[in-house]
């Protein structure tokens, strides 16, 4: 429950998307220990309902769907009423598994939409109800950087947002606002549950990561409370992998993966 403490972030507005679940939720955990109230957004309004109710007034659960201009307006003019954010993660994404060759273009747009221009209006309406001199942070993916053989879609779309990323701080540098982007390897979270299903990707992810383990979602959460603290105040426009070190080494070779799998059940 809430608690009378000092934190770098006391009395600072946040805003996280997709806070029900995974990294969101553990960003919302970490700001809220850091002093901040959280406007936790996610299309799971009971699972944000949930951490509302174990955290206290300071978490506000909205239903939001980053996909919605209606949405994303609606959550801006919540935060404009109490006073504007501080702080906005654009953080709710998912991937899918699937060869170019063989990719649904209905599902291709389906995770470009949400990683993307569902990033691009969370950066757009965050800013327009932010008080100068905040921090926008936008979940990228060691994805946006390094390919990996079947998530053309997911990688496309990252990589797009490493790029906005960089614009919006251009564009936004003026009011003092600082934007950047986590780049997260393998975290244990729901979305990725399927990984430690097929046999033989976690061991071959761990293998590729110089730190020698997956991460887990708080891992993420410490990078984005650097980033919306004031210890990050020179920060702008940059790329912070939490990966392990993975990008020195090699993605997982998904495909031949999944053909072991589906071999092993004929
Ligand atoms: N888990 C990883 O290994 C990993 C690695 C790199 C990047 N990421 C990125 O981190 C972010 C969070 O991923 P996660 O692993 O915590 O996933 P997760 O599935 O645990 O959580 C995602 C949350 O987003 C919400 N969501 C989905 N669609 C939404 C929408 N249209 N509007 C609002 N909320 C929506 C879901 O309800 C869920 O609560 C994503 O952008 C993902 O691409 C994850």
């Amino acid at each position: 429950m809430d608690t009378l403490r000092e934190g770098p972030l006391d009395g600072r507005l946040a805003l996280v998307t997709g806070a029900a679940s995974g990294i969101g939720r553990s960003i919302t955990e970490r700001f809220h220990a850091d002093g901040a109230t959280v406007i936790a957004a996610d299309i799971d309004l009971a699972g944000v309902e949930l951490l509302h109710r174990s955290l206290g007034d300071r978490v506000v659960p909205m239903h939001c769907d980053v996909t919605s201009t209606e949405s994303l307006a609606a959550v801006a003019e919540e935060a404009t009423r109490r006073g504007g954010l501080h702080i906005a993660v654009a953080n709710a994404g998912r991937g899918t598994y699937s060869s170019i060759l063989d990719h649904s273009l209905d599902e291709w747009r389906a995770i470009l939409d949400l990683c993307l221009p569902g990033v691009f209006l969370t950066v757009q309406h965050s800013a327009r109800a932010m008080v100068d001199g905040g921090s926008i942070i936008t979940i990228s993916s060691l994805n946006g950087t390094q390919p990996a053989a079947g998530m053309g879609a997911y990688c496309t779309a990252k990589a797009g947002v490493v790029m906005l990323t960089q614009v919006a701080a251009m564009e936004l540098g003026a009011r003092g606002i600082r934007v950047n982007s986590i780049a997260p390897g393998l975290v244990e979270t729901s979305a990725t549950s399927a990984f430690w299903v097929v046999p033989g990707v976690v061991d071959e992810f761990v293998e590729n990561t110089t730190l020698g383990r997956f991460a887990q979602p708080s891992d993420v959460a410490s990078m984005a409370a650097f980033l919306a603290s004031d210890d990050s105040a020179f920060v702008s426009g940059s790329m912070f992998r939490v990966d392990g070190g993975a990008s020195t080494k090699r993605y997982p070779d998904l495909p031949s993966a999944f053909q072991r799998l589906a071999a092993s059940a004929e």
